[in-house]
């Protein structure tokens, strides 16, 4: 790889910043000050930045405590994306595994492997994801076989795939949701006549939220975290 796209790639700055990096001679390759950006580095090559050694960003897996107020997407005119919270050199070639609304806080999944994320999203997988939902009025219990029947959502002809409720508190409960569609719980809860006020995903697959984790921080996952996908 040429020196300039290795320079801009790592540390995320744009390939013309990343000349002008060199022709300053804040840049060396093994030990040397390498001001041309044609010359080409491998896995072997040192190359170091005002000091600081630079590495390519590998596979990237990690997770977010995703707060209020903030979008999953990576551009949007009016909302803070996730990307914003995110320490990392090159945001842009991160996706979030499926989306979060601005309202909804808890485990968001970042990577930047389309596959491992896939295998999450894919409703052939049917992975399970489980939301702690508050309600502005009292749960009934007949919502626990309503959501396990699978509910007709409004403009939708599909019902939605059997769901489970566990009734928490009068006001709090847990859903289990082997799907994604578009604000599907809310819609699920409006289907039955409540309405959600808070949303936390709390769960994916086998993968909890870190309880250390405040919102807005994220962590990379373990080798076993993920393994677990
Ligand atoms: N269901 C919703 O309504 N919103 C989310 O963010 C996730 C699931």
């Amino acid at each position: 790889m040429r020196l300039d796209r290795f320079l801009a790639e790592s540390t995320g700055m744009s390939r013309k910043e990343a000349t002008k990096a060199l022709h300053r001679g804040d840049v060396t390759l093994n030990g040397e000050v390498v001001k041309k950006g044609v010359v080409q580095v491998d896995t072997a090559s040192e190359v170091m930045f005002n000091g600081a050694t630079l590495k390519l960003q590998g596979p990237t897996y990690m997770m977010m405590h995703k707060p209020l107020d903030c979008v999953c997407s990576n551009d949007d005119p009016h909302h803070l994306t996730i990307f914003a919270y995110l320490d990392v050199p090159n945001p842009d070639k991160l996706h979030t595994v499926g989306r979060l609304d601005v309202d909804t806080t808890g485990l968001l999944l970042i990577t930047n492997d389309g596959q491992w994320s896939h295998r999450i999203t894919s409703p052939k997988r049917k992975c399970p994801k489980v939301y702690r939902a508050e309600l502005a009025d009292p749960l009934q219990p007949e919502n626990v076989n309503a959501f396990a029947q699978g509910i007709k959502l409004r403009g939708e002809v599909e019902l939605t795939q059997p769901a489970k409720l566990e009734i928490i508190s009068e006001r709090e409960a847990l859903v289990t949701l082997h799907e994604g569609r578009y604000h599907q719980v809310r819609r699920m809860f409006a289907a039955v006549g409540n309405k959600v006020v808070a949303l936390h995903r709390e769960q994916v697959g086998a993968l909890q939220l870190d309880p250390s984790l405040a919102p807005g921080e994220a962590r990379e996952l373990t080798v076993e975290e993920i393994a677990l996908f």
